[in-house]
């Protein structure tokens, strides 16, 4: 079976791999958010990798930063836009059955 490629983009399902070994502790199933981490999933692409590129740049936008840019210092191109892809559909569903 063949693995088809988004050509323009990133590749959700290794976006949400990536996304389950470092992002959802603090920022929840599906990027749903949690307690102060902000929600991040349902953002348009070209939001979700500026952001990250800013905070791998070690950039602070706001007052927690510091805790994103120690989380975005290992990420490459490519992850970042895997996550970004994934992230843009992804949607946090309690009652997947209902
Ligand atoms: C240690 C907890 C923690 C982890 C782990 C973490 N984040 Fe965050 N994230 C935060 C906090 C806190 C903020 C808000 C930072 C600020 O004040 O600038 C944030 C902000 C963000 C934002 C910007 C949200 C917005 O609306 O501007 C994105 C995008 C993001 N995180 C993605 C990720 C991704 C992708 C990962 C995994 C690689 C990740 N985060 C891992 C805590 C975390």
């Amino acid at each position: 079976m063949g693995f088809t490629y988004n050509s323009f983009g990133g590749d959700p399902v290794a976006g949400e791999k990536r996304y389950g070994e470092s992002c959802i502790n603090c920022h929840g199933p599906a990027g749903k958010g949690a307690a102060s981490y902000p929600k991040i999933s349902g953002k348009e692409i070209s939001y979700v990798t500026a952001m990250l590129e800013t905070y791998r740049d070690g950039i602070e936008v706001g007052p927690n930063s510091s805790l994103m840019i120690m989380m975005a210092m290992p990420l490459t191109d490519e992850e970042i836009a895997n996550l970004a892809a994934y992230l843009k559909d992804a949607k946090y569903q309690p009652n997947i059955n209902k």
